[in-house]
């Protein structure tokens, strides 16, 4: 890779993944960027061999910078986006901040490449709405999908780096007899599962759900698709796991429904009904690829036109950094 690219968030969990996926890319270390807030300036980070020195972000950050690549919340990307759109750099934005807005293109890049245009902040979709779409648009695209439900089971990177760390704290503690004390999720985590840590708004949703239901459609450009969200959050550490039920405009088989997934990009099959083996998060951690698999044909109808599908991806990977990076190359190319 070759371009100047800043990190905002370099030291949060989907930071970390940035620095990984930058090092396999080969982008040199004296074209990389480090910020955080003023709690980490000055904490040195490992970079493909090199101590790079972690910036507070100022208003002089994103001077000479080409792609600047944000996750550190909503509140922080609204402040910094157009500061540095102002120094010249394109923003890919993960947070929920830009992603709604009209004008701003929500890409994953295996399905709206060409959404992008010449954006200035590009917004990169919700983790649960990338994992689930890119084992379902290659059937819609085929077959278009006229109602998805969809129930997740949800690792905790998800809620950042330090959710990761008290989820393996707490797991110690209960397991030594110790109380779960939660501080960065509400609730205990270990050796539990809870509704989405998200508000809850007047018609019952949390706002997760709201994401993948709203960030759906702009992506597949389909605002009337039916679709509904039950996010869970589960004891697991970084890789989201996805039950999705599809309804189709026409049949469906299974067998055809494997043959289009075992093409699709970004995709990797997992659909082994002998010994039993299927989509695991523990299988997906640090992949690219989404893993699905349970394909069946949906026993409670007649009419063919309903699949079942499990899906498992890595929520810091594909879910957030990967995609990001995925789009910073479109931007370079
Ligand atoms: P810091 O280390 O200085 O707190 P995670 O989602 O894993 O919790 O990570 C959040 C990331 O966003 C961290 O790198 C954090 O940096 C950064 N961050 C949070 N708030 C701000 C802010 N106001 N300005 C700059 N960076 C921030």
């Amino acid at each position: 890779m070759n371009a100047r690219i800043a990190i905002l968030g370099a030291t949060g969990a989907v930071g970390l993944e940035f620095l990984n996926l930058l090092a396999e890319r080969n982008l040199p270390a004296a074209n990389l960027r480090l910020l955080a807030s003023s709690r980490s300036a000055g904490k040195s980070m490992q970079y493909a061999g090199t101590e790079l020195i972690v910036e507070e972000v100022g208003p002089e950050s994103f001077k000479d910078i080409d792609i600047a690549l944000f996750s550190a919340g909503g509140s922080t990307s609204r402040h910094w986006a157009r500061i540095a759109i102002e120094s010249g750099a394109r923003v890919v934005d993960n947070s929920s901040a830009f992603r709604m807005d009209e004008g701003v293109p929500l890409v994953i890049p295996e399905i709206n490449p060409e959404a992008i245009g010449d954006a200035k902040v590009i917004a990169n979709p919700n983790c649960s709405t990338i994992i689930m779409n890119m084992a379902v648009w290659p059937l819609h695209r085929r077959n278009p999908v006229e109602r998805i439900i969809v129930s997740t089971y949800q690792a905790v990177s998800g809620a950042g780096q330090q959710a990761m760390l008290e989820l393996e704290s707490q797991t110690r503690d209960v397991l030594a007899g110790r109380p779960a004390n939660p501080s960065v999720l509400p609730v205990q985590t270990a050796f539990n599962l809870f509704s989405h840590n998200t508000a809850i708004d007047e018609t019952g949703y949390n706002i997760e759900e709201v994401k993948m239901i709203k960030e759906t459609r702009k992506i597949f450009g389909a605002p009337d698709l039916a679709i509904t969200a039950t996010c869970i959050r589960v004891p697991v550490l970084r890789a989201h796991s996805e039950s999705i039920n599809l309804s189709f405009s026409g049949p469906m088989s299974e067998s055809e429904a494997r043959s289009i997934l075992a093409e699709a990009p970004g995709v990797t099959l997992v659909d082994d009904r002998a010994n039993n083996r299927f989509p695991m998060p523990i299988d997906a951690t640090g992949k690219d690829d989404c893993l699905v698999g349970r394909i069946r044909s949906d026993a409670s109808r007649n009419d063919g036109r309903g699949i079942e599908l499990f899906v498992c991806g890595d929520q810091l990977r594909k879910g957030a950094a990967l995609n990001a990076v995925q789009i910073a190359e479109l931007l370079l190319n």
